[in-house]
């Protein structure tokens, strides 16, 4: 069942650069409603916890150093239709295709710091926004 919530990460290059207000500047924008949000520095095992679906591949070392080496801002998100329409917001995981007027187009660096996360199906977005929120931190 579609719930209407999506989660979503500004990682650490982006918290790093100044970017935070500007996404959430974006994201209001967009029409989505902010249920939750904390800033909060993973440490590696926590970082490979979140990211297990991708334990197998090449990047999983990459991708833990880097979520782990700063602060984040973990976020839920509330909009109708928000799994689906957050990823049109942020645009392709790798910055070099992503489109003009997408958060990633404007603020991400490279694959690897890519300035934010989004869920990618309603069941992933509730198990991830429980990683991070116990259900009467999300209002
Ligand atoms: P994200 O949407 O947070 O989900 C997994 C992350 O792994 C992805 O963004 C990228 O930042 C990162 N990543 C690093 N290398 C790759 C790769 N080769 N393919 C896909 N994702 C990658």
């Amino acid at each position: 069942m579609a719930t209407n919530r999506t989660f979503s990460m500004i990682k650490p290059d982006a918290f790093a650069d100044g970017h935070t207000g500007g996404i959430l500047t974006m994201i209001n924008e967009a029409g989505y409603k902010i249920k939750a949000i904390k800033v909060i520095k993973l440490t590696d095992e926590k970082a490979g916890q979140f990211y297990e679906v991708h334990k197998e591949r090449s990047f999983f070392g990459d991708l833990k150093r880097v979520m782990s080496a700063g602060p984040i801002v973990a976020l839920v998100l509330e909009k109708e239709n928000a799994v689906a329409d957050f990823r049109k917001l942020i645009g392709a995981t790798n910055p070099a295709n992503a489109e003009e007027g997408t958060i990633r187009k404007k603020y991400a660096k490279s694959l690897e710091s890519n300035a934010v996360h989004g869920s990618d199906s309603d069941e992933n977005a509730a198990l991830e926004s429980s990683f991070f929120f116990s259900q009467f931190e999300i209002v």
